[in-house]
């Protein structure tokens, strides 16, 4: 399996923050905010890794990051987002680098407190489809959100005024190779992006799309009150420790698969 992290778009939720650098790079407590979706994937076993970032710091991304050594990873890959065409025309640049592969794919911007190890793991071993993770929040409407029916996800809404549910759909998403062909279908929402939503409701559709709970807390980084939020988390603890099942993932080689 595969990681893509998209780390683009032009952060103006955040400005004057990112006038001179992208928001990926700003720093949440004692990292650079592109550190923990990084880590999360290397603690889930995923050791191929692609950045897709865009706009007038990309470089700075190389400067930091190098060829991952830093993180223990095989490899670093980079590619370039032009303008502003949404998280599933970012996922697009992915595809040569996944080469028919599953893939797990993270928003720059998300921070969890825990790790995605059982979720990875199981979605290794579904047959075909995809995998979203769903986390209970008291301000869905900022969100997609998903409907469920016990064990399976009806659609999702992607920031709906009167949300069905309070569970939004957080941004770690497992497709398998299909999703590019997907993307070739899917049309500009709205806001003239290719929407993520639209991506999941497909799978919704064809009925191979499964979910799990996220244990732990979760939070985005992409405005000043969640990047505030996000910096005091990670400071009262987790968000960076490789614990057993992380090792146990590794150790699996669910990457090298
Ligand atoms: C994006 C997705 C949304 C998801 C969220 C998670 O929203 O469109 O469905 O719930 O990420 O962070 P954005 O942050 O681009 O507004």
């Amino acid at each position: 399996m595969k990681g893509v992290i998209l780390a683009g778009g032009l952060g103006t939720r955040l400005l004057p923050l990112t006038r001179v650098t992208n928001k990926h790079l700003l720093p949440v407590y004692d990292k650079p905010m592109i550190y923990y979706p990084i880590e999360c994937l290397v603690k889930a076993g995923i050791q191929d890794i692609m950045v897709v970032t865009g706009g007038e710091h990309a470089g700075d991304f190389l400067k930091l990051l190098g060829n991952g050594k830093a993180f223990g990873l095989r490899e670093l890959h980079y590619t370039y987002q032009e303008g502003e065409g949404g998280i599933a025309d970012a996922l697009r640049l992915a595809e040569d680098f996944v080469d028919r592969d599953k893939i797990v794919v993270m928003l720059g911007d998300n921070i969890i407190e825990k790790n995605i190890c059982k979720a990875v793991g199981s979605f290794f071993t579904q047959q075909r489809g995809g995998k979203i993770l769903l986390k209970q929040v008291d301000d869905p409407q900022r969100f997609g959100v998903a409907d469920i029916d016990g064990d399976s996800v009806v659609g999702i809404e992607e920031k709906p005024a009167k949300p069905k549910t309070n569970y939004a759909v957080i941004g770690i998403y497992m497709y398998d190779a299909q999703v590019f062909e997907i993307i070739r279908t899917l049309k500009p929402s709205g806001r003239g992006e290719l929407e993520i939503t639209d991506v999941n409701n497909a799978y919704i559709a064809q009925g191979t799309m499964t979910y799990e709970i996220l244990d732990g807390w979760w939070t985005d980084a992409g405005t000043f009150e969640s990047l505030h939020r996000a910096g005091v988390l990670v400071a009262s603890g987790g968000a960076n420790h490789l614990d057993g099942e992380s090792k146990a993932a590794t150790a699996a080689g669910v990457g090298a698969l």
